[in-house]
């Protein structure tokens, strides 16, 4: 009998884990999908819910788990300043306690296990574009140190389980990502220009509008995923995943007021702490090794986007329990 790999995606239920339990499943791989909906909703995985390999579990990983996996994707963290502030100290539990407890369980089981980390920690970037070897400029006790300390420290986690325990590891810094199933209102830059183009308000912006960020389509992103894991024994990153082509914020909102059809007005407003002014990720590692780089045009990415922002708030209009 062949047995089906079985993969743990912990964050399965949110924006870029849904999209990979759906990738996975396509594999032929059974999926777990464990999730404790404080960013993530049901809505998100609700096709899946009735798939033979597909499973859902109601966890918080700040406690241990026991399952037998051969793999498994760290994803499980609240990813947006407003949903990672709003109980930072919950955030960094997320990050660290959650991370031991995935290694362990990793490490007890001999899965492989692949961390979903982030371009912040490079924090506020003296160097651009960011490679992996840049050590970032981080400030330690910031409103956004619990989200870039926690990375940083679940990082750190990652590497001595493979130093101390020889754990098969993969650390992905992802950059901005964006596509279906962004949370609507957290606050996130593409999602937030969409929404507020959509209900006709005014557009916010952050400082002069001048800052630069990539945007990668989340399809490119997940391909970048299942490569990384996939790729041979010992390739353990850190590895940036993002799209390098650089917009400025004012450049997003001209593209989404046009495709949307809108004469929303810009409102700008003061840059929050710590916000960094230029993010661009250096992907040669990930070409080199992976054979990956991004494919999918803002242009395209946008179109996809703003068609399911535009259904569901169609669908909230007719319901508006649904408005979370
Ligand atoms: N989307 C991006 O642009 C981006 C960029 C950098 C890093 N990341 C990382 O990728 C991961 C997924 O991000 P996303 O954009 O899909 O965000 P998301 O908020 O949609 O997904 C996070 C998921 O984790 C779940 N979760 C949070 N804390 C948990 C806990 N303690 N136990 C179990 N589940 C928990 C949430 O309910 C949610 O379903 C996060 O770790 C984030 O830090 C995302």
């Amino acid at each position: 009998m062949m047995l089906r790999k079985r993969v743990l995606v912990a964050g399965g239920a949110g924006f870029l884990g849904s999209h990979l339990c759906e990738r996975l499943i396509e594999r032929g791989c059974d999926v777990l999908c464990v999730d404790n909906f404080f960013t993530g909703t049901k809505d998100n995985i609700s096709h899946l819910l009735s798939h033979p390999q597909f499973e859902l579990m109601r966890h918080d990983i700040t406690f241990p788990l026991y399952v037998e996996v051969d793999e498994i994707y760290n994803l499980a963290c609240p990813a947006s300043p407003i949903h990672y502030q709003h109980d930072p100290v919950q955030t960094t539990k997320a990050s660290v306690i959650g991370a031991i407890n995935l290694l362990g369980l990793a490490k007890r089981v001999g899965a492989k296990i692949l961390q979903a980390s982030t371009s912040e920690v490079y924090g506020d970037p003296e160097v651009h574009p960011q490679t992996e070897d840049y050590r970032g400029n981080v400030n330690p006790i910031g409103p956004r140190a619990c989200y870039d300390e926690g990375k940083r420290c679940a990082e750190t986690l990652f590497f001595d389980y493979y130093r101390q325990h020889r754990v098969e590891i993969r650390v992905a810094r992802i950059f901005n990502t964006y596509g279906p199933r962004m949370h609507p209102n957290d606050g996130r830059v593409v999602s937030n220009f969409i929404v507020q183009a959509l209900n006709g308000n005014s557009i916010t912006v952050y400082g002069d509008g001048q800052q630069t960020r990539s945007f990668c389509y989340v399809d490119d992103l997940i391909e970048g995923f299942l490569r990384f894991m996939a790729a041979p024994s010992g390739t353990t990153g850190p590895m940036n995943l993002g799209n390098p082509t650089e917009f400025t914020i004012l450049e997003l909102t001209e593209a989404v007021l046009a495709k949307v059809g809108s004469d929303s007005k810009l409102e700008f407003r003061e840059l929050p702490a710590d916000d960094p002014t230029r993010r661009r990720p250096n992907i040669e590692q990930a070409h080199r090794v992976l054979g990956w780089e991004p494919e999918t045009p803002l242009d395209q990415g946008l179109d996809r986007t703003i068609a399911y922002f535009r259904e569901l708030l169609e669908e909230q209009g007719r319901n508006p329990r649904l408005v979370s």
